[in-house]
């Protein structure tokens, strides 16, 4: 019998389509993660097209019980229950996310904000709220002009990994090519260095 495909999900939040690196490294992760698994499908969704912010009526869907929802409910929901179906099916997250304005892209909190629902992705217990994604991997690629990745200006990279580790998503990897303005050729080399070992990695899941 075959192995089931490994599934990825990867997103893109970069406003660029053509000179984006976020978009460059998380198009070479992809083809790595496709030589270390051999088999697998991608879903590529790119967050920069449009996610609908949560409005009046997607809350108060949210807050009511399942089955008391009604069809307008249910039509509020209905995007936001795609994108959690089809993150709950990726093994491995690939998340191609810029730095703007020291935070994350707005479609990429948008996105977050779609996900990120009681019951279907984490709930509350005794002992505070509990994430339901296991098993999964992410990789975070982070581009930025200025600000390097870890230093107390980047909000975006801790807010990421906590938001994803709220879901239940612990085990990330965050790719870094940070401070394209000032050493763009040493910061993508260092990145893609580390997506060729990625596609290497023989001894350990990537
Ligand atoms: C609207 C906007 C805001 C930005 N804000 C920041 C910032 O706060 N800090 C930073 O280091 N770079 C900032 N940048 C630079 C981007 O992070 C950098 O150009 C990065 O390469 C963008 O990702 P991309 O190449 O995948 O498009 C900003 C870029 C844009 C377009």
């Amino acid at each position: 019998m075959q192995d089931k495909a490994t599934r990825v999900l990867e997103l893109s939040a970069s406003g660029r389509t053509t000179g984006s690196a976020s978009r460059e490294l998380t198009r070479d992760l992809v083809a790595a993660l496709e030589e270390r698994h051999g088999s697998m499908q991608t879903i590529r969704r790119d967050l920069s097209t449009g996610v609908p912010f949560v409005d009046e009526t997607w809350i108060e869907a949210n807050f009511t019980p399942e089955a008391s929802r009604t069809d307008r409910h249910r039509q509020a929901l209905a995007f936001s229950d795609s994108l959690v179906a089809e993150l709950k099916e990726a093994d491995l997250l690939v998340i191609g996310m810029p730095i703007y304005n020291f935070s994350i892209p707005a479609a990429l909190k948008a996105w977050i904000d779609m996900i990120t629902r009681a019951r279907l992705t984490f709930r509350y217990t005794e002992s505070g709220p509990r994430g339901l994604l296991e098993g999964k991997r992410a990789y975070v690629v982070v581009a930025s002009g200025g600000v390097p990745v870890g230093s107390a200006a980047d909000f975006a990279t801790p807010y990421m990994k906590h938001a994803l580790a709220f879901i239940g998503i612990t085990d990330i990897e965050v790719i870094a090519a940070d401070q394209l303005n000032s050493r763009a050729e040493m910061s993508m080399d260092a990145a893609r260095a580390r997506i060729a070992d990625i596609a290497h990695l023989k001894s350990q899941a990537a």
